[in-house]
């Protein structure tokens, strides 16, 4: 087994970092936030990761992790330092990247020719291979090598213990050899490949992953159009082998702290590089215009204006099973409902906002609501009996932007149903 450090604890150090300590490595997780730090010495985790909390109690007792607030503390003599800080969107496409620097910049002179520099943040195509340079004209003997992350928010532990592919990138073959001995506990595929060729996997995959989306969601407005049923289409074309039936579910567009950030970053990439990317930012303004198209929707449902209507909206995490509201549609949509002066409440089971007047119970929300918006797939929505959801609302529009409700018991309950490419 080997000593390893974590520096940033966040969704993806935290993660990663006690994964590793739950396979017998010894871990030393550093952060610059002193709070999130001692939240974690007393056995706080400081966001909802189903799991999380579990493991960090076991490998707490094991002894196998330990937090600090230092960088240098944690890198110590360690076999190989993981770097996990965000690398935020600068609003113009471009990644920030200062935090990776910054810590590089702090850790690297203390680093030995017998320890790896484990890039994990998300990182523009060519930023490993430039650090790498960087070092060698300093003459810093560490190797540097990029492992992206490819964690999804609410199932990232069973994704980090079974993922479907490792992914080395370097040009130190002795330091990637180490890197993949290191990650032998997985049964998984390793891709080992140039630092390039790895962040370029991992933009890829994103990217990818977003155009999916987006595809569905158009394929959702076209089957409701046509009068076809985008759950049928969905499951008749993922039973194709090389298309599959996972992530087909239509929705509000997508979310969260990688899908938004990589995709315009990508772009960038591919505007720097000399090549315009044409595809990839019809998806970005696609999925802008799935929001406003679900907008129209609810205004249709209370009668043609939004203004002074009271709206309730069921979820504000960016997806079901997180309290991760980063870049969540269901705030985007809030906030374009309240740019056309609706009056928005809104429930969410573990996230929360304070963009909206926020309730505990989701039938609250409906108090006085001329239309419910159901905008996050959260599995206790669907339990939620239609005839009540009827009895506490004032109108009877139910917009659901995930398909999660029950289209006949809705419309059972006297309420006009208006999901997403539904027959
Ligand atoms: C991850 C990936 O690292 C990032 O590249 C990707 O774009 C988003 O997902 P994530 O773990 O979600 O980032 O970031 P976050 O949950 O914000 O955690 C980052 C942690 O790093 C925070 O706790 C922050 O305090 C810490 N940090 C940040 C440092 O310890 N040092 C810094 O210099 C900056
Ligand atoms: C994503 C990638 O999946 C993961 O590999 C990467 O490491 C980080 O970014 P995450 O952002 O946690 O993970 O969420 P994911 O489950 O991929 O969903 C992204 C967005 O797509 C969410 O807004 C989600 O609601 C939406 N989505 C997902 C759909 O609308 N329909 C689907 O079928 C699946």
């Amino acid at each position: 087994m080997s000593s390893l450090a974590f520096i940033g604890a966040g969704y993806v150090g935290l993660v990663t970092g006690l994964g590793f300590a739950s396979l017998g490595h010894d871990v030393t997780i550093s952060d610059i936030d002193g709070d999130r730090i001692d939240r974690l010495e007393a056995g706080e985790v400081p966001f909802y990761e189903p799991g999380l909390a579990e493991l960090l109690q076991r490998t707490r007792s094991e002894g196998r992790v330990r937090f600090t607030r230092s960088n240098l503390d944690a890198v110590g003599s360690v076999d190989a330092v993981f770097i996990c800080v965000n690398t935020p969107d600068r609003g113009d496409g471009t990644a920030d990247i200062s935090a990776v620097e910054r810590v590089l910049a702090e850790v690297a002179p203390r680093l030995d020719g017998d320890q790896i520099l484990v890039i994990k943040s998300t990182v523009p195509p060519g930023t490993t291979q430039r650090t790498i340079q960087e070092l060698a004209q300093r003459g810093l003997p560490v190797a540097v090598v990029g492992v992206p992350e490819f964690l999804r928010e609410g199932r990232a532990l069973g994704d980090f213990l079974a993922p479907d592919r490792i992914v080395i990138g370097g040009d130190d073959p002795e330091a990637v050899t180490r890197m993949a001995t290191m990650h032998e506990g997985f049964d998984a595929p390793v891709v080992t490949t140039s630092a390039t060729s790895a962040e370029m996997i991992k933009y890829a995959s994103n990217a990818y992953l977003a155009t999916r989306l987006t595809f569905v969601n158009g394929l959702a407005n076209l089957c409701e159009a046509v009068g076809a049923d985008i759950v049928d289409v969905t499951r008749g074309i993922g039973l194709d082998e090389r298309i599959g039936s996972r992530f087909l579910r239509p929705g509000p567009g997508y979310g969260g702290s990688c899908f938004p950030k990589d995709t315009v970053a990508l772009v960038r990439v591919a505007d720097d590089a000399g090549y315009d990317f044409a595809l990839l930012r019809a998806v970005i303004d696609a999925d802008h215009e799935q929001r406003r198209a679900l907008v129209s929707k609810v205004r249709e449902g209370a009668g043609g204006t939004l203004e002074g209507v009271r709206v309730a909206l069921w979820g504000v995490t960016f997806k079901a099973n997180t309290d991760d509201t980063r870049n969540s549609p269901a705030i985007r949509l809030g906030r374009l409902l309240v740019a056309e002066g609706a009056d928005v409440v809104a429930h969410d089971p573990h996230g929360s906002t304070d963009e909206f007047t926020m309730v505990d119970d989701p039938l609250d929300a409906l108090e006085d609501a001329q239309v419910l918006l159901v905008a996050t797939e959260w599995g206790m929505y669907a339990g939620i009996p239609a005839p009540e959801i009827a009895k506490a609302m004032k109108g009877d529009t139910v917009v659901d932007a995930r398909n999660v409700l029950d289209p006949t018991a809705i419309g059972a309950a006297g309420l006009v149903y208006r999901g997403l490419g539904r027959a």
